[in-house]
Parts: structure tokens; sequence; C-alpha cells
């Protein structure tokens, strides 16, 4: 099986923070003991990681999104050079195609930018890129349908140039260049925007394990207007939403769905049943919320999922945050849940994702990845 080289931890590390966390891109630059931190198109930076213990602070830093080695950079400015795409292409082919990656995937450093010309050309060059690789570098129909633990070449470009490297997406933590996959907020049957975070943490997910499959029974917790609720639904699951508010009315008569209003602390599931999965997006004290669902996570499968919203409101500071994620994590692991992830997805605020397991089911071990970046997650 194909494993990738060890990295040299003085190698050029591209880390993406999000916007939101642009206050703390100084304390994440200096925990990671790098000398120096280039801004690179909306959200990314190119820094060097001191050493592999600040390599393993990139994995464990909360507000770094995405990531990648950069064994391959081409500062220039490819809008003004001739033959862009075909050297680009040659050069990743020559660099890369010996070590076989399963995908070549192409973003843009900027990907608020309403100029479509860098997309047109990270379209193109992964076009003429695949003609340069050999088959076994084609891609499989669906960007989910990588191995997660495999090697892919993620290549980012923008006015600054292109930056390219080896990583599996469980290690940069995600399946897309950067790692967002873009789920609409806005159709015409959407309740709320939390559909479109129950959607992408699923789809985050699968670079852990699987999601349960329909008709899985899900227990939510804090479920009113109702957006996950329906996204749950149109995915096949059956739900079991409890929340003090009222769903919206066009859920009123769901196939799938029961409702039970009231307190999550209160709630008593009716004898015998068994949950795959609890959801909990309820606002309000995270330790609260964690009680909720540790209280009922003795009506979970062993193996059940447990996608969690860490609320941050009121807590300030990165440190702070930590602190309480570490927390979180510690209290949930005392009680049977082990964590499988924790991130800040595109459609999160001021607010994490954070992803259990119940012990005692078959996916309880992660599975370890096939490369072996000096990186590990
Ligand atoms: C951010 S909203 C949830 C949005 C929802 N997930 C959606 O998809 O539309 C938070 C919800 O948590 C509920 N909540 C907070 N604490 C709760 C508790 N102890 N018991 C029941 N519901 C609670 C609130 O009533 C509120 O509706």
């Amino acid at each position: 099986m194909w494993r990738m080289p060890d990295v040299p931890p003085t190698l050029p590390w591209l880390i993406r923070i999000p916007e939101i966390f642009g206050e703390v891109v100084p304390d994440v630059v200096r925990q990671l003991a790098s000398p120096c931190c280039t801004k690179l198109g909306h959200e990314y930076y190119l820094i060097r990681p001191a050493d592999s213990g600040a390599l393993r602070q990139v994995a464990a830093s909360m507000f770094i999104r995405w990531n990648m080695p950069v064994q391959h950079s081409w500062p220039c400015r490819p809008r003004a050079m001739d033959g862009f795409v075909e050297k680009a292409a040659q050069t990743m082919a020559r660099k890369f195609a010996s070590a076989q990656p399963q995908m070549v995937l192409i973003g843009v450093l900027d990907a608020s930018s309403t100029d479509t010309y860098y997309r047109k050309l990270a379209s193109n060059l992964r076009g003429r890129a695949l003609q340069l690789f050999p088959a076994a570098a084609l891609p499989p129909p669906e960007v989910e349908a990588q191995d997660p633990g495999a090697a892919t070449l993620f290549c980012l470009l923008g006015h600054e140039g292109l930056f390219c490297g080896l990583q599996s997406p469980r290690l940069a933590n995600g399946f897309y260049p950067g790692g967002t996959r873009f789920f609409s907020q806005n159709t015409p049957d959407t309740i709320s925007r939390a559909g479109a975070k129950v959607a992408e943490a699923l789809h985050y997910l699968c670079l852990h394990r699987s999601p349960p499959p329909p008709p899985a029974h899900w227990l939510e917790l804090g479920a009113s207007p109702g957006g996950m609720t329906s996204e749950l639904l149109a995915r096949g699951y059956r739900v079991t939403a409890v929340d003090r508010a009222a769903l919206h009315p066009r859920l009123a008569a769901a196939p799938g769905l029961t409702y039970a209003c009231g307190d999550a602390a209160a709630f008593r599931p009716p004898a015998g049943t068994r949950y795959d999965a609890i959801l909990s997006d309820m606002n309000g004290p995270a330790s609260d919320s964690l009680a909720a669902v540790l209280r009922l996570s003795k009506y979970l499968v062993p193996g059940g999922l447990v996608i969690f919203t860490l609320k941050t409101a009121g807590v300030s500071g990165n440190a702070e945050v930590e602190r309480l994620c570490a927390a979180v994590t510690a209290r949930a692991a005392s009680g049977g849940l082990q964590r499988l992830a924790q991130t800040h997805l595109t459609y999160n605020r001021h607010e994490f994702t954070l992803l259990f397991e119940k012990l005692g089911g078959a996916h309880s071990k992660p599975r370890s990845d096939t490369s072996s970046s000096s990186q590990p997650r």
C-alpha cells in the first residue's frame, strides 16, 4: 500500500483559519512556533512549523479548518503568465505522478471572490493534469468516494501562485481543497440554516466513519424550528425531536417524525427505545447540553453516533474555548462517548461541531491512516 514519505518538519504548511477567527491567527502562529506567516487568498496562511511538536499543534488546533504540507509551490502571477496551465500541469505530473495520488483536486485561495478567473483556471489545470497522471489518479465518480486515509494531491491556486501537497483527506480535515463543500442554505424547503449545518456535519463525518444507514432513528435535542429535522427526514431517517419550542408547522404531519415538547433534561424515551444517533444543537451552557446527551446516551446503541454543537456564546478568548472543548471531551469520555473529531464547519458560527461515538461498536477504534504525514490528527 502506498505510504506518503515522511515530511520534513521544516516544510512549509498551508493552513486555513476561518475569517471568523481572524483575531486568533497571531496566537495560533505563536503556538506553531512558526518564524513566518504569509497570508494567501482569503483565509489561508503559509507557515513553517518549527518541528513535529508544532505540527501536532496544527492537528490539535480547533481554529485550523484545513491543512496540507506544501511540497511544491510556484509563487507567480498566473494571470500574467503565458502557458501557465501547461507548465504547472507538467511540473505537477513530474513531481507527484509516481506517488499515484488517489485524486488530483484543485481549489482556489480566495473562494469568496466574485472573479471567476481562478476558478476557471483551476478547472483547466485539473483537466490538463489528469491527462498527464497515470490512470490510477483518475478521479472516482464522487469526491466523497475518496479513501479518507489515502493520499490525494491537493492544490490551491490564486493570484499569489500555485501550492500543492500530498495529504490524506482525513489529515487535511476535508475531502475538498480548503475543506468546504457547498450546501445551499436557501432552498424553497429551507426551514432554518441549521439544515445545511447537519448536511455538512454528515459529509464531514465520512472522514472518520460512515453515517448510520436510513432508516436509522435519531434523537434530536434542540430541534426547533426544524431545519436539521427536515434534513434528516429528507435522508430517510426517523427522528424524535425534542424542544421546548414548537417545530415549523410544515413538519406537523411529517412521516417518520415524533415531536416531544419540553426540556431535554426531563425527556424520557418510551420503554425499550434504542436510538442509532443523537444530535444536539441546544443553545445554552455546553455543560447542560452535554449532561442531557450523556444521560440519554444510555438509550444509544453501542457504536451509536453523537453530533454535538459546542456553543461558545459567552466564552471569550481562544484559550478559554480550547479549555471548554477539552473539558467537554473529557466529560464525554468518562461517560462512554469517545470523540472522533472536532471541527469548525462552514455553517458553524461561534460554535464547533464535535463528533462522538458510544463505546462498544464496530467503529469504536478510528481507522488508521494509510498515509504517514508527520501530522497526526
Ligand atoms: C439553535 S436552536 C436549534 C435550531 C435547530 N437545530 C434547527 O435545525 O432549526 C436551539 C434550540 O435549542 C432549544 N433548547 C435549548 N435548551 C433546551 C433544553 N434544555 N431542552 C429543550 N430544548 C432546548 C431552544 O428552544 C432552541 O430551539
